[in-house]
């Protein structure tokens, strides 16, 4: 399993961390859109794990001499929102909602079959990179909890039969 604690050092590396001329030109055109241009720092920042695949230390670090930032900053940014990756994630993202309504109907229980099926903990990705597991803040489908997001699809009404079935989908 890969996690998110920098167990890619050795891709890190080997990789240099730049953004092209014409990607250079559009961080300036996002800067140029707000009063602050800190703005646009989210916009940026997915730019960023588009063309690097992840959001590492390094690719911090690049972002924020682009906004005159620390590198810290940008961190807590990065570490605050779950649709940025700090390792290389697997090709299908599988996200249980743990929020109030989904705990209450059972997330908890949802998240143990998927840790124990796919033998990764939450945060972590299959060693053949087919699933990342996360858990993540309310998805806003409630009212079918406890449901989780699977790529850009919500599944609703988790039990163990149906994960079992949606994970058989995924390769
Ligand atoms: S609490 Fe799970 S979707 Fe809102």
């Amino acid at each position: 399993m890969r996690g998110q604690d920098g167990t890619d050092a050795a891709t890190r590396a080997s990789t240099p961390v730049a953004f092209s001329v014409e990607q250079l030109a559009e961080v300036h055109r996002l800067q140029g859109l707000y009063p602050d241009r800190r703005a646009a720092l989210l916009p940026v920042l997915h730019l960023a794990q588009e063309t690097f695949g992840y959001v590492s230390l390094e690719v911090e670090a690049y972002v924020a001499a682009l906004f005159d930032l620390t590198p810290a900053h940008v961190h807590e940014v990065v570490t605050f929102y779950t649709l940025f990756f700090r390792a290389p994630k697997g090709r299908h993202i599988v996200a249980v909602c743990h929020n109030l309504s989904c705990h209450l109907a059972g997330a908890p229980m949802i998240v143990a079959h998927l840790r124990r099926r796919l033998g990764i903990d939450v945060g972590e990705t299959t060693d053949d990179g087919r699933v990342t597991l996360q858990s993540v803040e309310c998805l806003c489908a409630c009212e079918h909890a406890p449901m989780m997001q699977v790529d850009d699809r919500y599944e609703f009404g988790l039990t163990p039969e149906k994960v079992d079935r949606i994970l058989e989908g995924l390769r």
